[in-house]
C-alpha cells in the first residue's frame, strides 16, 4: 500500500451501515430501505443538499445503538412495542456524539422514535423534534411495515392506511407521504433497493470530501467498540489486535503509514462478529458444532463489508483471511500458505496471540512462557509462519504488554 489511503466517506458509511444489518442468516436492508425512503422525502420537500446528506447518512446508521443488543435488534424492526424502543436511540446518540465526523447525526438519531404528540423520553414534542428526526421516524416505520417476500405494490394500500391511522407522525409530513405514496416509483425504489441516487460521488460528508487514515481510524474505533461490546469476555479484543498487529508490522519493516493501516485492520477485523448472536459469543463453555459454524462466518462478513469500500480492498483481504491456517484447514476460503501475504500473516498471528493472552471465561490468561511454547508448537505443526512468528517470539514480553487482559466489568 504505497499511496496514501483516501476513502469516499459515503462508501464507508454505507458499508458500515450493512454491518448493522448482519444476522445469522445474512445481511438485511432495513437501514438502506429507510435511507431510500428518506431520500424520497428530502427530494419531495426540496431540502438542501447538506440536509439531504445529513438525513440519508443518519438513516444509514440510525439503529447503531442496537447493534450489540440482539434483543433490541429484533424488537426495532417490528411494528410493535414502539414505546419500549427508545434505548437504542439514546445509546446511538451517545455513540455518535463522540466522533466529530458523526456528531451532526447524533441529535437526529436521539429523536428518531419521538412521537409528534409526545410524550417522549427526550422531552421534545411537535416541531421541537428536529425535522430530520421526524422524517427519519416516519421513513423507519414505513420500512418496517414492508414484507420483503411480497410484491411491494400489493402492499402499498395497507401500508398507507396503517400510517395514516397513526397519530405518531408530523401532520405536514403525512401530507408529503400521501403524495409520494401515489407514485409507483416511490415504492419500487424501496423494494429494488435503488440507492444509486442517494449521493453524488462528489458530495462532501460534513466537510470531508475524502477520509484519510486518521478519519478512518476515528470511525473504526466506534465500530470496534460496538463489536467488542457484543462479547463481554473479549471487550478489548479489537483494540488488542490493533495494537499487536501494528507493532508486528513495525518490527517487520513496514512504513509508518502501513503500520497505521494495520492498526485500522485490527480494529475492524472482527466486524463480521455482528452476525453472531451474543448468546454464542458470550457462552461460558465450549461451542457446539452448530454454534461454531455460525461463529465461522464472521471473517467472511468482515471482508464482504469492507471490500465494498474503494481503497480498502487489500485491508479487506487481510481481514477476511485472519482465520486461515498455513495447513489449508482454516476458514472461510481454505487458502493455502502460498496464498498468504504479509498482511494476512500479521493479522493471523496478532489474533491468535491476543486470544492466548486475553482471559476467557473457561481459562486464565496464558503466561509468557505458555504463549511461547504454544506459538512454537503451531510453527512446528506448520500452522503459523516461522519468520513472522519469530519476530514476535524475540520480543514476547513487549507484545504481552500491548494486550489488555481483562474481561468486562459489566454484569
Ligand atoms: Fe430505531
Ligand atoms: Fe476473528
Ligand atoms: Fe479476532
Amino acid at each position: 500500500m504505497e499511496t496514501r489511503l483516501q476513502v469516499n466517506p459515503f462508501h464507508f458509511v454505507k458499508a458500515l451501515s450493512s454491518a448493522l444489518e448482519l444476522s445469522t442468516n445474512g445481511i438485511s436492508a432495513h437501514h438502506l430501505g429507510t435511507a431510500i425512503i428518506c431520500q424520497s422525502f428530502a427530494k419531495a420537500m426540496k431540502l438542501s443538499s447538506d440536509q439531504q446528506q445529513l438525513l440519508v447518512t443518519s438513516a444509514l446508521l440510525h439503529d447503531i445503538g442496537a447493534a450489540s443488543d440482539w434483543d433490541e435488534k429484533h424488537k426495532i424492526v417490528t411494528d410493535d412495542h414502539e414505546s419500549h424502543i427508545f434505548n437504542h436511540a439514546i445509546l446511538g446518540f451517545q455513540i455518535l456524539k463522540q466522533t466529530p465526523l458523526f456528531e451532526p447525526m447524533a441529535q437526529i438519531i436521539l429523536h428518531h422514535h419521538d412521537r409528534y404528540n409526545g410524550p417522549n423520553p427526550s422531552g421534545a414534542v411537535g416541531d421541537a423534534i428536529p425535522l430530520l428526526a421526524r422524517i427519519l421516524h416516519l421513513a423507519d416505520r414505513i420500512d418496517v411495515l414492508i414484507q420483503p417476500q411480497q410484491n411491494i405494490l400489493l402492499q402499498r394500500e395497507a401500508i398507507t392506511k396503517h400510517i395514516l391511522q397513526s397519530d405518531y407522525f408530523d401532520p405536514q409530513l403525512i401530507v408529503v407521504f400521501e403524495q409520494l405514496a401515489l407514485k409507483e416509483s416511490f415504492w419500487l425504489d424501496i423494494s429494488t433497493l435503488s440507492h444509486e441516487n442517494l449521493y453524488k460521488e462528489s458530495t462532501d460528508l460534513f466537510g470531508k470530501v475524502s477520509l484519510d487514515l486518521e478519519d478512518l481510524i476515528a470511525v473504526a474505533v466506534v465500530f470496534a467498540s460496538i463489536v467488542d461490546e457484543v462479547s463481554r469476555f473479549t471487550y478489548k479484543h479489537s483494540f488488542n489486535v490493533a495494537n499487536v498487529a501494528s507493532a508486528l508490522a513495525q518490527f517487520t519493516g513496514h512504513s509508518d503509514e502501513e503500520v497505521k493501516v494495520f492498526y485500522l485492520a485490527g480494529l475492524l477485523h472482527d466486524l463480521g462478529k455482528l452476525s453472531v448472536p451474543s448468546s454464542i459469543l458470550n457462552k461460558q463453555s465450549a461451542l457446539t458444532d452448530e454454534e461454531f459454524l455460525i461463529m465461522k462466518q464472521h471473517p467472511y462478513y468482515s471482508q464482504r463489508i469492507l471490500s465494498m469500500v474503494d481503497g480498502l480492498e487489500e485491508l479487506a483481504n487481510w481481514i477476511g483471511h485472519h482465520h486461515e491456517v498455513d495447513d489449508g484447514f482454516g476458514y472461510p476460503d481454505r487458502l493455502l500458505a502460498m496464498e498468504f501475504n504479509a498482511g494476512i500473516r500479521i493479522l493471523q498471528i496478532a489474533d491468535i496471540f491476543c486470544a492466548m493472552v486475553e482471559k476467557r471465561p473457561y481459562r486464565a490468561s496464558l503466561s509468557v512462557d505458555e504463549v511461547r511454547a504454544h506459538l512454537m508448537t503451531l510453527v512446528g505443526q506448520g500452522k503459523l509462519d516461522a519468520q513472522f512468528t519469530g519476530v514476535m517470539l524475540e520480543r514476547l514480553s513487549l507484545f504481552n504488554q500491548l494486550v489488555d487482559q481483562n474481561v468486562s466489568e459489566r454484569a
